[in-house]
């Protein structure tokens, strides 16, 4: 089958979404007017050893993205510049935090413009006050009982309440759909 033409209008935005944020959220928003369509792509990610399941993540995405009509939320496993290149996106974009984010970031921009040349990898910022937020952090706190409600969409609070408050098992599933998994 033809792979689809490398299209500038539709943008990537890859991460592990462990969970998502508001801080992810914000740059989803800011992205969204930008291009025609926004393809969240939640990776698999499953060598970081993930809180929440692949399907987890995209289906608490896709409740927090519910709002922003051309975002489109969908898991892939495989490289990202596959990913990219088989949907035909012509952008990358990737959020920076702050100045330690740098490093990593020109990394892994620079091996997918070696592995994907077509495609471009473009930084937003956040809103400064989703600057210091990270998935792990959340969890973190989420799981010591903290108030995560400023930094997370409530099905995300949710979920994160289920998962460790409620017999503080991690066999307590909370959001239904698997969604659709890219292989
Ligand atoms: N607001 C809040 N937090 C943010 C953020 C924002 N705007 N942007 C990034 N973060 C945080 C995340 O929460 C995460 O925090 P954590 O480490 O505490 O969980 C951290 O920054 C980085 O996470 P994320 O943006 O999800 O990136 P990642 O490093 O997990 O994901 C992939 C990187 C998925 C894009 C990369 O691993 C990948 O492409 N994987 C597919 C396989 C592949 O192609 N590998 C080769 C790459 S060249």
């Amino acid at each position: 089958m033809n792979k689809p033409a490398c299209n500038p209008r539709l943008a990537v935005y890859p991460g592990t979404f462990d969970p998502i944020t508001n801080g992810h959220s914000d740059l989803v928003a800011r992205a969204a007017p930008l291009f025609d369509r926004v393809m969240v792509a939640v990776a698999d990610s499953s060598s970081k050893g993930p809180g929440f399941s692949i399907g987890e993540r995209i289906a608490l995405a896709r409740l927090a993205l519910a709002d922003l009509p051309n975002v489109e939320v969908r898991g892939f496993d495989c490289l990202l510049a596959e990913f990219v290149e088989e949907v035909g996106a012509g952008v990358i974009i990737r959020g920076l935090r702050a100045v330690s984010d740098f490093e990593y970031e020109f990394q892994l921009a620079s091996m997918n413009r070696h592995l994907i040349p077509q495609a471009e990898t473009l930084f937003l910022t956040p809103a400064e006050q989703y600057s210091f937020i990270s998935s792990s952090l959340v969890r973190e706190i989420g799981r010591l009982g903290g108030n995560i409600s400023d930094f997370v969409h409530p099905a995300v609070q949710q979920a994160m309440r289920q998962r460790w408050h409620k017999g503080r098992t991690s066999s307590n599933k909370q959001p239904e759909t698997e969604g659709d998994y890219h292989a």
